[in-house]
């Protein structure tokens, strides 16, 4: 399951309507809209800050607009100004609306004139949503501060006043200052060889979407991994981090094979701390990743193919609203597959699609059936609705089952039209659907109804044909299990020395929500869980643990939890100790030591647990 904090999707489904086409925007696009933008900025860690300027260009669709609407969050504005065809500046009026907790503040400008372009001098606050600053003393090396950016959904206005909605593409540059040896990177083509000498430029010729406007800085070796692609990550991780994507350049020669050229130059990985509080993230040129897939065999790589993929699935075609992420997150979890089968062999491929299969499947009846939708609808939705795995596992299962009943060639051929059909658009549903309809259903008759397709995308739950692989592997671990657990097989006669990382995952995913704790210490004497240096393991195993009643476990979840901020790994087992009053007590300490290395989102989803705990009671 994965988990995003309130602040990043669930709010997504709020009824909240700020623009029509976007509810999570305040920015009018049919007004006026940004088609550039120009960042110059100081990397200041002292005060927790990035400060300087963003100058937008503008188009003018509207003759009678009067306003230019930004959206921001905790930005201090110092000025703005319109620079006229001769660079000439005139200050502008504007008006900065009190917060909205999901949306931050709406920035009116007054634009009567209708500037070419406007500039923006400000500051970001050191709460930022969208940024994390850590301490020297909280890198791996020690050294240097470091400094990253997480965007999506809509953090990119904590620190970029803009047309915060993926509706909205732009080009951009930036001038960047920092310390001296410090390096900065951006969300576009990098020089592995740039002198850390305080002064980085960088320039993105595509038009992006602004959740993909991403920066990071601090101490930052580099180590190349193929002709076009390297890794960036601390000194002391990146040796380790290159071995782990030394397959990367074979991921892209894979996925240019099935969908064309890969169309954004070089493809590098930046490693960053464990804080970072998702397992990875798209950033055109340069992909950031969790460190926690650092596991030394290449067993969770495919998060690689995962982010690598987007450059087609999201980055290239990008969803419209966030109500269509579906097209971003599962035509990427399909294409990750691929992928992954053409690297690794089918049998991963296969493993890798039931853990999440099986997941969706035990969660999607839990969920309000808006929620169960591909393509909900944003006004029904509570707030409270957390998002779950529906746009990544039934998104690429739909796409499974379009391979499936159309053919491998034909489904292939298909979406490579679609990706050169809407390069560099952002699109709905309904725009791709009514791509769909012509060029697979109605052009291979009697494959699949339209009926069928709208059950998948409008429909709730699963459909009932739909198909998964079979994984003898699997089988077999769910026959010893089953045998474990009704004690006609002992812990140390499980066949698990040949097990994968998968297969871990699989058999701890199929354990009872609360196993008997004897089993649990079976397991945990026979395998030595505790302390495993693989945090996929470690969440699914502590949590439990933590379930099942076994203390002694305590102190190395603590360990994980305090050393890993990322939210799939970490929350769970957050959950798993509130269910219990001594439970939540720990959870609280942990929480007070973990605190100040947590990233904003990490910091408001562990906050949001403990105030739902107390709320229930426990
Ligand atoms: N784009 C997502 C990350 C994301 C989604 C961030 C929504 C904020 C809001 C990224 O491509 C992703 O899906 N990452 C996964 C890894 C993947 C292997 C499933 C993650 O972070 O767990
Ligand atoms: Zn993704």
């Amino acid at each position: 399951m994965r988990l995003f904090p309130a602040l990043a999707l669930g709010a997504l489904l709020l009824p909240l309507v700020a623009h029509a086409a976007d509810p999570h925007s305040y920015a009018q696009p049919d007004q006026v809209r940004v088609t550039h933008l120009d960042l110059d900025l100081n990397v200041d860690f002292a005060h927790k800050r990035l400060e300087g300027s963003a100058t937008l260009e503008l188009d003018w669709e509207n003759p009678r607009a009067a306003s230019l609407i930004l959206d921001t969050r905790e930005l201090k504005i110092a000025r703005i100004v319109a620079l006229g065809g001769t660079g000439k500046a005139t200050p502008l009026k504007y008006s900065l609306a009190p917060p909205d907790k999901t949306l931050g503040s709406k920035l009116t400008i007054s634009t009567p004139m209708h500037p070419a372009s406007v500039r923006i001098v400000y500051a970001t606050s050191p709460g930022a949503t969208g940024l994390q600053w850590l301490s020297p003393a909280q890198t791996a090396d020690k050294k240097r501060p470091f400094m990253f950016s997480q965007s999506e959904s809509i953090h990119a206005r904590s620190w970029v006043p803009l047309q915060d909605s993926p509706a909205v593409r732009f080009t951009y540059d930036a001038h960047i200052s920092a310390p001296q040896d410090i390096r900065v990177v951006m969300s576009a083509i990098n020089d592995a060889k740039h002198p850390l000498n305080g002064n980085f430029s960088f320039d993105q010729p595509h038009p992006i979407p602004s959740y993909l406007l991403a920066i990071a800085a601090g101490d930052i070796a580099v180590k190349e991994t193929g002709p076009r692609s390297a890794v960036y990550a601390e000194p002391s991780v990146v040796d380790k981090a290159a071995h782990e994507f030394e397959d990367t350049e074979k991921m892209i020669a894979t996925a240019e094979k099935l969908y064309g050229p890969y169309r954004w130059g070089r493809y590098d990985i930046l490693v960053l701390p464990p804080s970072f509080p998702y397992g990875g993230m798209e950033n055109p040129d340069m992909t950031f990743a969790t460190p926690t897939v650092l596991v030394g065999d290449k067993s969770l790589v495919s998060l690689v193919a995962h982010e690598l993929a987007h450059s087609w699935s999201g980055n290239l075609v990008t969803a419209a609203s966030w109500r269509d992420i579906w097209l971003n997150e599962g035509i990427t979890t399909y294409v990750q597959g691929r992928i992954t089968e053409a690297l690794y062999g089918k049998a991963l491929a296969d493993e890798e699609t039931l853990l999440s299969a099986r997941a969706l499947q035990k969660g999607i009846a839990d969920m309000p059936p808006n929620a169960q939708k591909l393509a909900p609808d944003p006004r029904g939705v509570g707030a409270d609705d957390s998002l779950s795995d529906v746009a990544y596992d039934k998104g690429s299962w739909f796409m499974r089952t379009l391979e499936q009943r159309f053919g491998r060639r034909a489904f292939d051929a298909y979406l490579k039209g679609y990706f050169n059909h809407f390069a560099f658009q952002s699109i709905t549903t309904e725009q791709m659907l009514g791509y769909l309809k012509p060029h697979l259903i109605e052009k291979y008759p009697g494959k699949m109804s339209w009926a069928e397709v709208k059950s998948w995308v409008y429909g709730t739950g699963i459909p009932k044909d739909a198909s998964l692989p079979d994984s003898p592997r699997f089988d077999t671990i769910d026959r010893e299990s089953k045998d474990f657990l009704a004690g006609t097989l002992t812990a140390g006669s499980l066949d698990a020395k040949g097990w994968n990382t998968q297969e871990w995952m699989y058999f701890l995913d199929r354990l009872p929500d609360v196993t008997p704790l004897d089993k649990l210490q079976q397991l945990d004497a026979a395998w030595h869980l505790t302390g495993t240096p693989n945090a996929e393991i470690g969440m699914r195993w502590y949590s439990h643990a933590i379930a099942g009643g076994d203390t002694s476990v305590w102190p190395a979840a603590a360990e994980h939890m305090i050393r890993i901020g990322r939210l799939y790994l970490t929350l769970p087992l957050y959950k798993a100790f509130v269910k219990t009053p001594q439970g939540r007590a720990y959870a609280e300490q942990i929480y007070a030591k973990a605190k100040a290395g947590y990233h904003p989102l990490t910091q408001q989803a562990v906050q949001a647990i403990f105030a739902k705990a107390k709320k229930a009671g426990q």
